[in-house]
């Protein structure tokens, strides 16, 4: 397996608190890499320190390429898009011009339109809605149009921070069904963040955990499921 993502001793602050107190972990090229922990643990933090949204220091190794100088917008360039919490559409443009916005940088306008409709056979209903204000979406078709915002860059990693927050489980499923495709089909790589450990489990071939800024534990789904203390903690069951 080949290392798409490398990360050592990463640590990232807000004015004088530390929030991540260098922290380590990898994502394999086509896999789907889980981050899990309970709220205020530093998963949205590292998200935002790959993306360069927060002073950090250590190790961000894309391949064989360095992040850790690069700004926010050339990290986007260079192949990772990030979906916020929160999912951050533009709310009084249509469904259509969210797509396109996400193109900005791109100029082949044939390959964006053919990326569009690559965005509208994975989420069809973004294709019914096309002419509609996003801000008029359900909360699920937001997150929809949030992912297909972010794979109008043609990601080679997408970042998604807590994409079933706020979202009723059926269309969490559904959502989740639709990551697992983007990863066997267009084999892009995915870093999940998640609270909801136990759909990101079903989904994730590599799991790691987080407690206040630290990783405390790596391994896969199964390990997770076997360890009968972890499965207590964040599995609840
Ligand atoms: N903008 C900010 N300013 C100061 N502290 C922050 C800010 N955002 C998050 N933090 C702190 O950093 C820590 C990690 O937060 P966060 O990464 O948002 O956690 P999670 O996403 O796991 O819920 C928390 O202690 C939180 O209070
Ligand atoms: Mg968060």
């Amino acid at each position: 397996m080949t290392k798409l993502l490398h990360i050592r001793e990463l640590r990232a602050y807000y004015g004088r608190t530390t929030a991540l107190h260098g922290i380590s972990f990898d994502v394999q090229e086509g896999n789907v890499t889980a981050l899990l922990g309970a709220n205020g643990a530093g998963k949205t933090t590292t998200l935002r320190a790959i993306s360069g949204m927060v002073k950090r220091s250590g190790e961000i190794m894309l391949k064989e390429r360095s992040l850790i100088n690069v700004q926010t917008e050339d990290i986007a360039r260079l192949g990772v898009a990030h979906v916020p919490s929160g999912r951050g559409t533009f709310e009084k443009q249509t469904v259509e011009n969210n797509l396109k916005l996400g193109a900005i940088s791109r100029r082949d306008k044939t390959g964006i339109v053919a990326d569009i409709e690559m965005v509208y056979s994975y989420f069809p209903i973004l294709k019914q809605r096309r002419d509609q204000q996003a801000g008029l979406l359900s909360g699920g078709q937001q997150q929809m149009l949030a992912v297909g915002r972010a794979l109008m860059l043609r990601p080679k990693l997408l970042l998604l921070d807590e994409p079933s927050f706020g979202i009723a489980p059926l269309v969490v499923r559904e959502i989740f069904e639709i990551f697992r495709r983007l990863n066997r089909e267009l084999r892009t790589s995915i870093l999940l963040v998640e609270q909801n450990a136990s759909i990101a489990l079903q989904l994730a071939d590599h799991a790691y955990l987080i407690e206040t800024g630290r990783i405390v534990f790596s391994g896969t789904s199964a390990d997770i499921r076997n360890n009968e203390q972890l499965r207590r903690s964040y599995l609840g069951h």
